[in-house]
């Protein structure tokens, strides 16, 4: 499973790219208007930081609207995936975005019927949003893996994120889902790092390493 980060800042950004785990990006609205700066003068410096794809969603609700403001974000970058919410609009745009080599994102995806729909319109990418079923008393994890079952069981030519990640925890079983990636906030891909025995191994390693560097003095 790949690992992308689910965020529009520059410098979260940077530093996930330097720890070497990071395969791509995706963003959406609310994420950009946390920002500064205009989501358009932000686009191009991600995808300059991140070698793989950059998912920049539309606002439009309506067919013409969505093609305009897709084709003007996918010339900004070969990387740039599109993102597109599940509506019946949205899966015209995407049949003829994908005609056009422009690859989609389908996002606020929260059953199967919704997935499949959108591998239907010829959608690159499909986003089940796990932390927000969570939230209502549904398992996003099992959706995401019924998601992946039918997409093997109809050899679907569709990857699908993982996203709405909340915990570690979700990234795991995400993995364990068959996620082909998980989109994931800064604060929990740092915290996927962390594990007290790493730490307490790293702080004896060092303590046995002085005492021995001393007793050699
Ligand atoms: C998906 O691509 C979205 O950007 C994101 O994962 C939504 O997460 P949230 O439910 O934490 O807003």
């Amino acid at each position: 499973m790949k690992l992308y980060l689910d965020t529009a800042n520059l410098e979260e950004i940077r530093q996930a790219a330097q720890w070497g785990v990071l395969s791509g990006i995706t963003t959406n609205p609310s994420l950009a208007a946390r920002e500064d700066e205009d989501f358009t003068k932000i686009l191009p410096s991600i995808c300059e930081l991140v070698d793989g794809p950059v998912s920049a969603e539309v606002i439009s609700l309506e067919y013409e609207g969505m093609i305009k403001e897709a084709r003007k974000l996918a010339a900004v970058h070969p990387n740039v995936v599109i993102k597109i919410p599940i509506i019946p609009e949205g899966m015209r745009a995407v049949k003829a975005l994908s005609a056009e080599g422009i690859r989609v994102n389908v996002t606020l995806i929260f059953s199967v019927n919704q997935a499949l729909l959108a591998a239907r319109a010829g959608a690159a990418y499909v986003s089940p949003f796990v932390g927000r079923l969570d939230d209502i008393g549904n398992s996003g994890i099992e959706l995401v893996r019924d998601i992946v079952d039918v997409i093997n069981l109809h050899n679907l030519d569709i990857e699908v994120i993982a996203a709405s990640i909340r915990h570690p925890e979700h990234v795991s079983a995400a993995a364990l889902a068959g996620a082909h990636i998980a989109t994931i906030p800064f604060k929990v891909l740092r915290q996927m790092f962390r594990h007290p025995l790493t730490d307490l191994g790293i702080e004896s390693f060092l303590s046995d390493w002085k005492k021995s560097e001393a007793n050699r003095k």
